[in-house]
């Protein structure tokens, strides 16, 4: 058996753009109101990409951020791994331009799952630290989902913001800190239910694919609402059973912020104490990989996080996807 390392984030990023679009500013884009938007999502406002600023460039503001958190150097980085959905193109990959904006000298690839990316991205990051490959490696999740928007469809442009968290994660030397349990799911059989249609190979970008506005993203927004809450729910007791803990020993839940109405079914659901859920929604909205691991930053940057908390990170979205990760900080 190869020698088994400990994983552990050592150091934290985010960035989100200055642009503020507010429920009042959508008010006179389409047919919504403040009062629509704040009673059935939480969300108040959400951060939009300047002109020419793409996943890469958010995620390099966030990289930065974790690396130097980390006392480290890109030099010192071995390998990059951006979760995105929003890439900056189809190929090459976003984790090479950040890779080269960065000046890092290491392997770069991106993933995509969805609203699920950071845990699925940090989960691939803390194998490759377990099995003793490598030392150091940048997990990002970065997003211009503004750019995928559809702005005359009221159901999905007052959920969605722009934004990128970045995590260093480590070789560690504490043997019960750190990364202590993973669990991945899908189910590809439910795909139609949030999905950009056009622009890959199933429907190649076409005057007919633009006409018909299949290059933006749609979503069945009651039926992905019910899975879920009842599979954060699920991810959540999986990743407890795998890490041989109960939810009694969790000090802060790190949700997914797609809706609060998900948020507070979940909480509900776990007989969780409020106080022990991060939420964020009201500020960004959904930032899909983003989502997840600016939460992470913002907790651990207010002091709900703290060093020997129990926290699990939670993430649902599109494929669809779902991931947990429970980490001793
Ligand atoms: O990140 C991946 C995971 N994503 C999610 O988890 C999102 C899950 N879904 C949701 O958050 C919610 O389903 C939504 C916020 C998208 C919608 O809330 P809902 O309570 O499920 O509303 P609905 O889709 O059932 O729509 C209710 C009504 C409809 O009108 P009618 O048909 O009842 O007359 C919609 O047309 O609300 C209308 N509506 C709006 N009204 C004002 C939909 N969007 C808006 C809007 N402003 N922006």
């Amino acid at each position: 058996m190869p020698p088994q390392y400990q994983a552990a984030i050592t150091g934290l990023g985010a960035y989100v753009p200055e642009k503020v679009l507010t429920n009042f500013d959508l008010e006179k884009m389409v047919d919504t109101t403040d009062e629509w938007i704040r009673t059935r999502t939480g969300i108040r406002e959400r951060r939009i990409a300047a002109k020419g600023q793409s996943a890469s460039d958010l995620g390099v503001r966030a990289g930065m951020e974790a690396i130097q958190d980390a006392g480290l150097t890109p030099k010192d980085i071995d390998l990059i791994i951006v979760a995105t959905v929003t890439p900056d193109m189809a190929f090459p990959s976003t984790a090479c331009y950040i890779q080269t904006k960065i000046g890092a000298d290491c392997g770069a690839f991106d993933m995509a799952a969805a609203c699920s990316g950071f845990p699925y991205a940090l989960a691939v990051g803390e194998s490759f630290i377990r099995s003793g490959r490598y030392q150091h490696i940048l997990v990002i999740g970065s997003e211009v989902l503004s750019g995928f928007i559809d702005w005359t469809d009221r159901s999905t442009c007052v959920l969605f913001g722009d934004g990128a968290g970045a995590a260093v994660v480590s070789r560690s030397n504490h043997e019960s800190h750190g990364i202590i349990a993973t669990h991945l799911g899908s189910d590809g059989s439910q795909a139609d239910l949030l999905q950009i249609p056009a622009g890959g190979s199933m429907n190649p970008p076409s005057e007919e694919t633009i006409r018909n506005r299949m290059h933006f993203l749609k979503m069945q927004g009651s039926e992905v609402f019910k899975i879920a809450v009842r599979t954060m729910e699920y991810a959540v007791k999986e990743v407890l059973k795998a890490g041989h803990l109960q939810l009694s020993d969790i000090d802060c839940l790190i949700p997914h912020q797609a809706n609060m109405r998900i948020l507070q079914a979940v909480t509900e659901r776990l007989e969780l104490s409020p106080e022990k859920v991060f939420i964020n929604v009201e500020r960004y909205g959904n930032m899909s990989s983003a989502s997840t691991i600016v939460a992470l930053y913002e907790a651990v940057k207010t002091g709900k996080v703290k060093k020997g908390s129990n926290i699990i990170l939670v993430a649902f979205g599109g494929g669809l996807t779902w991931a947990s990760t429970l980490i001793h900080w």
